[in-house]
């Protein structure tokens, strides 16, 4: 309101009144746009802060709250805008010490124990005259996921080269310890007093073997037979055989949408994998509880798999193994997949189950993570990727161990036994064996097979004849000819010498799968 006055009568002429009164008109059309562009501004600032990605929140001088965004509402649900409220500091810290660090271009990480739990970044800075502060509360807590996963993939693809060759030498080492073991046993008559002690040997060297097995399947060193297999088919049978080994308290239910489920995968992995979980599920369920598997396709796009570390996007079998446990806290989840982390007592857990359920997703081109919370129970989320029918199936896949196409071996060994388990395993590798039990009898059949056969696999120490010497006579008969000796003992010099005359290579007994595998398979590629 504009007041014009004066005591004296008539002061103002008509003339000085119309510009009075047109002043004043104008004056108030200015004030009236103004409030209309501050109401303006103020509703075009407000729904920006509205719809930002962050949350925001206004403070007065007496840091009450003037403004507060939706988002910020949501990322931090314990403010409240009343004139009681008084926030002098954010997840403990104080906003001054908020506001230096903000200047120092830096921010304060505060977590919010939910459900669900947060990881938020907070800034805040003075704003107008009136010492008012805006502050910024952002969302972190998948970049921080998507980082914690990386970092834990990292460590455990170290832990398992470091664990991977340990395991693969002492593998060997153990292959030939249980094999002399067994070949002692079997030179010893039936009421030796040692017969005992070597049994404990055997019986002690397989469970280490199967520590060992354990590690390499984490390490991904072990040798997988990888087959189109119907998950859903496959989960049921399965599901059989725990029923007959979890506690009756044990509820055990399956959610499996009707559809396809075919992986590639080796059947005896994917069983360990179901065994491992559940009996983690049953520590888990002491009093009894639920163990649900869940079955479901999905389809992850470019955007779906930068948070599953590894996978290319494409269809995916997912795998849920639900318990209603104990639950696991940050530290235990931290370190669940790492060998040897256990938090059960000794003897009862070696803390390896789920370090060879992480190598064996790992080696299925998979991905596997945790969602757990105390108290209320764990989920182990497996995604595998989808085989569709008439899929090529890749020549790695099918077996990481060469095999054969049917060529003929000639194995000569005077042990018996060695003989058969060494004709077993080539025959298993895809070979064709001729066996002989001395180097007359392997002289014969070669000579009656002139031409067929591709190599030769001799042992060293035979009666009569040696190893060496089999050699010499086979190259006079058919110069160039393929031979591998074998051996149960050391022998440098010699091999050296028989390798300058053309032997090929050297095998240790007793044999190990893999090892005859690549040998016969390399000395078969030689020219
Ligand atoms: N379903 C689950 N619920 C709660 N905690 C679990 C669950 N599965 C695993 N854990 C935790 O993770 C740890 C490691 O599990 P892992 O299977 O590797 O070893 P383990 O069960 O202790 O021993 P092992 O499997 O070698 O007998 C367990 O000791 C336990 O603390
Ligand atoms: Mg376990």
């Amino acid at each position: 309101m504009i007041l014009v006055g004066k005591e004296e009568k008539s002061f103002f002429s008509e003339e000085q009144i119309r510009i009075l009164y047109t002043l004043a008109n104008q004056a108030s059309i200015s004030i009236q746009r103004l409030q209309s562009l501050l109401a303006k501004e103020q509703t075009r600032v407000e729904t920006a802060i509205e719809s930002m990605r962050e949350g925001v929140i206004l403070l007065d001088k007496t840091r009450h709250i003037t403004a507060i965004n939706p988002r910020a509402r949501e990322l931090l649900p314990f403010l409240t805008s009343t004139d009681k409220d008084v926030y002098r500091e954010f997840g403990g810290v104080k906003i001054e010490d908020i506001i230096r660090l903000t200047k120092a271009g830096r921010h304060q990480e505060i977590v919010i124990q939910g459900p669900p739990k947060r990881i938020v970044e907070v800034t805040a800075s003075f704003f107008g005259k009136d010492e008012g502060v805006v502050v910024v509360v952002d969302d972190v807590t998948e970049e921080r996921e998507a980082q914690r996963r990386i970092e834990q993939q990292e460590r455990l693809a170290t832990i398992g080269q470091l664990a991977g060759g340990i395991a693969h030498d002492f593998n060997n080492l153990l292959t030939s310890i249980i094999g002399f073991a067994q070949l002692g046993l079997m030179k010893l008559g039936t009421a030796h007093p040692l017969r005992k002690d070597l049994e404990i040997i055997i019986s002690q060297g397989q469970r280490a073997s199967e520590l060992i097995r354990q590690i390499l399947d984490f390490s991904r060193r072990s040798i997988t037979e990888k087959k189109p297999l119907n998950l859903s088919s496959f989960l049921k049978e399965t599901m059989k055989l725990l029923r007959r080994t979890l506690p009756e308290n044990i509820l055990i239910h399956w959610e499996i949408q009707p559809g396809d489920y075919t992986v590639l995968a080796d059947p005896t992995h994917i069983q360990q994998l179901i065994m491992n979980l559940a009996t983690n599920a049953r520590d888990a369920m002491p009093n009894g509880g639920t163990l649900t598997f869940h079955l479901k396709k999905v389809l992850l796009s470019k955007e779906d798999v930068q948070s599953y570390i590894g996978l290319s996007p494409g269809e995916y079998v997912m795998l849920k193994v639900e318990d209603t446990g104990c639950g696991m806290n940050d530290e235990v989840k931290k370190h669940a997949f790492e060998p040897f982390f256990t938090t059960k007592s000794p003897g009862k857990g070696t803390g390896l189950g789920l370090s060879q359920v992480y190598g064996i997703v790992k080696q299925h081109n998979g991905h596997i993570y945790l969602e757990s919370e105390v108290g209320r129970g764990t989920q182990v989320i497996i995604y595998l990727p989808f085989f569709k029918k008439g899929e090529k199936i890749p020549r790695a896949d099918i077996l990481n161990i060469p095999k054969g196409e049917g060529q003929k071996i000639l194995l000569v060994e005077d042990e018996e036994l060695v003989r058969e388990v060494g004709q077993n395993m080539l025959e298993k590798l895809g070979y064709r064996v001729l066996a002989a039990s001395n180097a007359k009898e392997a002289l014969q059949i070669f000579n009656s097979h002139q031409g067929e056969i591709s190599l030769v696999i001799t042992d060293m120490v035979m009666p009569n004849m040696s190893g060496g010497d089999l050699y010499r006579e086979l190259n006079r008969i058919s110069p160039g000819v393929k031979v591998l000796l074998v051996s149960g003992y050391s022998l440098g010099d010699e091999i050296k010498k028989l390798k300058a005359e053309g032997v090929i290579d050297y095998l240790q007994k007793p044999f190990q799968l893999e090892v005859l595998a690549r040998k016969v398979y390399e000395a078969l590629s030689v020219k």
